[in-house]
């Protein structure tokens, strides 16, 4: 039951305008809803390459596509990435606690590839580490006419009671809806963005093109990322196997421009990891990586949920590109292999949340599970689990690949709210019980949010204050 308790209830009202969606979801109980919203998107057409968003920096070398991740466990470290376009330049980047007074200096690496007939321009990474909490750095990259300086956030040091505001942005490409929920994004002052995957459909374009959309994303992306970490994760855009032109290597464009601090939760590989920040653990999954058991993905998974300490972090939350429940007809149980491999673990470790991407489209369950299923006997049907993740599906940033509007009816038990519009989240993270989660829906700008919810939390969740 979704806020049985009145005092819940008045301090919703107080703190969240909630959207008339919301409050008829709680009349109804568990009946789900299928929002009929209808929406005015922008076509599902990239932006053209020589749009002001993509603009090019000004200067000789300038340094472009500036992005940022968290580059430790938890939070003393960034990863600053960029591209050089005309010749390697400089790795390094000066940093300091106010805006011209760099300090100090780290030197990062500097790398380049290419992908069928595309070579890269230069792309540095610098691991910035020992700051200090709650600081906000100034950072400067490249040299003379050409620097550029930005800055970011480091969030207050990992403890129970933290508060924390995390945005939620999924499958969001480089059309004019995705710069839409970017700009609504921006408007709601996320402090870092949990990204589930497929960044910028560089894949949908001719091979010979592949690499130019990547730098387009880069430079489109910017704005946000140059000032506050992205924890990405990796979504079938990302795969990029190209045989008929060569490219064999999964990944690529991906990893040579994004990187993950994976070594930090000792995982193996950059495209599965965890970071802790302020009061919540992350952990992000790679739904296109082997993941069964016996397999690196499946061994690291098991350590790292025995790491989380809830003491501590009391939010637990993962991510991943594939969704385990959807009903909607695309993409339609391809999160089933993972389901059947992980959920048992997701509902005996309480999972807070899974936010997914891939379909694009918005869906949020109850807690439901379905983990008693075998092979010889048992159940087949998904049945509410108070210690179940909620699942959010969240691939609507507005790529070029436009909506997935249908549905299979009836709307199954699981699913709490459904409705095919682009948006993002935020994840407002109160204190070690509360946190208020928020879907906006792009055409409303960023004062409505279309589904709203108190998550309360599952490992210090009160007897008698169950929430959905
Ligand atoms: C990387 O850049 C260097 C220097 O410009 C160039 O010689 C080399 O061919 C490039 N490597 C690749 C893989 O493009
Ligand atoms: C990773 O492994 C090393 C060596 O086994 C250990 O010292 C370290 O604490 C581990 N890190 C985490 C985050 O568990
Ligand atoms: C299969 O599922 C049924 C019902 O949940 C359970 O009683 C049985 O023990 C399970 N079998 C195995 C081998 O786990
Ligand atoms: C946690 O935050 C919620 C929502 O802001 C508030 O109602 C509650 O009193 C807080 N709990 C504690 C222990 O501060």
């Amino acid at each position: 039951m979704l806020l049985s308790i009145s005092k819940m209830q008045a301090m919703l009202l107080n703190l969240v305008l909630a959207s008339c969606v919301f409050l008829s979801s709680i009349k109804d109980g568990n009946a789900g809803i299928t929002s009929s919203y209808i929406r005015s998107a922008f076509p599902a057409v990239d932006i053209p390459v020589d749009h002001e968003v993509f603009a090019v920096p000004e200067g000789y070398n300038a340094p472009q596509q500036v992005h940022i991740t968290q580059g430790d466990y938890d939070g003393k470290a960034v990863i600053i990435s960029w591209v050089t376009p005309d010749e390697p330049g400089l790795s390094y980047v000066q940093y300091g606690t106010s805006k011209d007074n760099y300090q100090t200096s780290a030197e990062g690496t500097v790398t380049n590839y290419t992908f069928y007939n595309y070579k890269s321009g230069y792309i540095h990474h610098c691991l910035v580490d020992g700051l200090e909490y709650n600081t906000k750095y100034y950072y400067k990259i490249g040299s003379g006419d050409s620097a550029r300086e930005f800055w970011f956030k480091t969030p207050p040091e990992v403890g129970p009671d933290t508060p924390y505001k995390f945005g939620i942005i999924g499958d969001l490409g480089q059309t004019f809806n995705s710069l839409s929920t970017l700009e609504h994004y921006l408007e709601n002052h996320g402090e870092a963005v949990l990204y589930v995957g497929d960044l910028s459909y560089s894949d949908e374009h001719e091979a010979s093109d592949n690499g130019l959309r990547w730098d387009t994303w880069g430079r489109f992306a910017e704005k946000s990322a140059a000032y506050q970490p992205w924890m990405w994760n990796v979504g079938n855009h990302e795969v990029e196997f190209l045989p008929e032109v060569g490219e064999i290597i999964p990944f690529k464009n991906y990893l040579y421009r994004y990187t993950t601090p994976h070594k930090a939760s000792n995982s193996s590989s950059p495209l599965w990891y965890a970071v802790r920040r302020a009061s919540a653990h992350i952990i992000v999954l790679s739904s296109y990586s082997p993941f069964v058991r016996y397999t690196p993905q499946y061994i690291w998974l098991k350590e790292e949920l025995a790491r989380v300490d809830r003491e501590k972090t009391p939010w637990l939350f993962v991510l991943m590109h594939k969704p385990l429940y959807s009903s909607n007809v695309a993409h339609f149980m391809e999160g089933e292999a993972m389901r059947s491999v992980f959920e048992s673990w997701f509902v005996t470790y309480k999972v807070d949340a899974i936010f997914a991407g891939h379909v694009h489209a918005y869906e949020r369950s109850y807690r439901y599970s379905n983990i008693d299923y075998n092979v010889t006997s048992g159940r087949r049907y998904p049945i509410p689990d108070k210690s179940a993740p909620i699942y959010i599906n969240i691939g609507d940033g507005g790529n070029l690949e436009g909506l997935a509007s249908s549905y299979y009816d009836p709307q199954p038990e699981y699913s709490a709210f459904r409705e095919a519009s682009y948006g993002h989240a935020t994840l407002e993270i109160k204190n070690k019980t509360h946190a208020i989660y928020h879907w906006y829906r792009n055409d409303d700008g960023n004062k409505v949010a279309a589904d709203s919810l108190i998550l309360h939390n599952q490992y210090w969740k009160q007897s008698g204050m169950e929430a959905e």
